[in-house]
């Protein structure tokens, strides 16, 4: 079914299907952000690229993103500094900066310029605000602190730092995708097979093999995690809503708040009207449907500050946080392999997707890596905050895990329901997803294909969705978002 956002599809065709088998230097699986500025900057380098995606680019992750391009994170730098030194700190805002550059460079006009602010909206969030100023000065960001920034609800001092990028998240994929050199083939194809050799691997699907010297696994979490990067970045889901602006002017700069409720906002113009986009709502995926705090952030939309006028649209994007602010880019294995993934961009992937992108096709060309590059390296020691980060993840894992067993196994058959429910529900041996979407109702498995979690019903979305670790399902059973690469299985439309 389809999740509309308020981007316009801008012409990116679904890609001809993956089919034979071939031989490739590099194939690269997902073709988001991190994906497609992977496969582009290897094909420059002259390599042959196999690009695979189970969608056209910018259907999942990307697509459904806000689309800041800046090298300012909301409150990075401070923490950066105390966990890793200050020269990671530096490396950090030198790498962000390159990735907006580059992508200034690609995207062309499709790329509009804004500062990023991020806004205090009481005393505690000011010294925030000054610590988190003297941190990312210290590492090169040209950042100002100031005082009230306009435009926002309750604001009392806002961290600027001019010049970054805000885009179109689909067009911009387009144009990517437009700039791909003749030996980098994207095809659509769901991956569902790795077999590893001591000089290079094979991608597997339904009827078709891609063998290479190296594989890039850019798919949010890696849909063949031996690494159990999974057990290592938590699946957050967090909200949209898209506004018609009736006030004047709508602000011009990308804001989000230092400190919790998070609350985002961007304008953009969509079919040539002004639209403000709010964001906030953020959750374990998977956890209980955050309705009210939905309720909340429409809510706080509407203070009058804002001037928004009708809701055009509503939807959900998922990331995979980090335990220690910093993204994984390297061997599957962590020390050994053909196999590379990229993961834990943690809501900012425009810049640190390119910036991952950028370090890979370093570390396949040979060259020689950067400070960002060895800070970025899934063989490091995530920090004893990072350490308890991962350790109290996992319990929630453990919780959900039995939660969700006892709890499917207790209840009884589906009850009658309404459109727009579902419930999960006994059915030995295993518990059945049963839902109702568009008048159609249907049942499927309710154990995740991934681990064996037991999915929840996401009313917001309707969607099928994993607590564990973040994999999301059609009501059909079929895979909108890995690590699974299998559906929930017995499909059974029950009507
Ligand atoms: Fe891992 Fe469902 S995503 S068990």
């Amino acid at each position: 079914m389809s999740r509309p956002t308020i981007w316009p599809s801008t012409g990116t065709a679904r890609p001809q299907p993956t089919e034979g088998d071939a031989e490739v230097d590099v194939v690269v699986v997902g073709a988001g952000i991190t994906g497609m500025a992977t496969a582009l900057l290897l094909g420059e380098a002259g390599r042959t690229v196999s690009l695979i995606s189970r969608h056209p680019a910018g259907r999942t992750v990307t697509g459904r993103s806000n689309a800041k391009v800046t090298a300012l994170h909301q409150l990075v730098y401070a923490d950066l500094a105390k966990r890793h030194g200050q020269s990671a700190a530096a490396a950090y805002a030198r790498a962000n900066t390159a990735a907006l550059s580059w992508l200034r460079e690609r995207a062309g006009e499709v790329m509009g310029e804004a500062a990023a602010v991020t806004v205090a909206r009481d005393q505690k969030e000011r010294d925030l605000l000054e610590e988190e100023h003297r941190a990312a000065a210290r590492a090169g960001l040209n950042v100002t602190l100031e005082e009230a920034p306009a435009a926002f609800p309750g604001a009392v001092a806002g961290l600027r730092l001019g010049g970054q990028g805000q885009v179109d998240p689909v067009a911009l994929l387009d144009r990517l995708e437009a700039q791909l050199p003749a030996n980098v083939v994207h095809t659509h194809g769901v991956a569902t097979g790795l077999r590893e050799t001591p000089v290079g691997a094979t991608v597997t699907g339904d009827g078709w093999s891609r063998s290479a010297t190296h594989v890039v696994v850019a798919t949010g979490l890696p849909i063949f995690d031996r690494g159990a990067y999974f057990a290592l970045c938590e699946p957050q889901t967090s909200y949209m809503l898209a506004f018609e602006h009736t006030g004047a002017p709508a602000p011009r700069d990308m804001l989000i708040t230092a400190g919790e409720p998070k609350r985002s906002v961007r304008w953009a113009r969509v079919d040539g009207r002004e639209v403000l986009l709010v964001g906030g709502a953020g959750h374990r995926t998977g956890a209980v449907p955050p309705s009210d705090e939905l309720v909340e952030l429409e809510a706080w939309a509407r203070d009058p500050y804002l001037g928004v006028g009708r809701r055009l649209a509503r939807w959900s994007a998922q990331d995979f946080m980090s335990p220690d602010r910093l993204p994984f880019a390297g061997q599957l294995h962590r020390v050994w392999g053909p196999t590379h993934v990229i993961t834990g961009l943690s809501k900012w992937g425009f810049t640190l997707g390119v910036a991952a992108a950028q370090a890979m096709a370093r570390r396949l060309t040979n060259e020689a890596p950067t400070a960002f590059d060895r800070l970025i390296d899934p063989a490091r020691l995530p920090g004893p905050r990072g350490l308890g980060a991962i350790a109290s993840s996992n319990a929630v894992v453990g919780v959900r895990m039995a939660g969700g067993w006892a709890g499917a196994l207790l209840r009884g058959g589906p009850a009658d329901l309404a459109e727009g429910e579902g419930t999960v529900a006994r059915d030995l041996p295993t518990p059945c997803a049963t839902s109702v979407v568009e008048g159609q109702r249907r049942t499927v498995s309710a154990v995740c294909p991934h681990l064996g979690g037991v999915v929840a019903w996401n009313p917001v979305e309707q969607s099928w969705d994993c607590p564990l670790h973040g994999s999301r399902f059609e009501p059909d059973g079929e895979v909108l978002h890995g690590p699974a690469v299998r559906p929930l299985s017995g499909r059974t439309p029950d009507s």
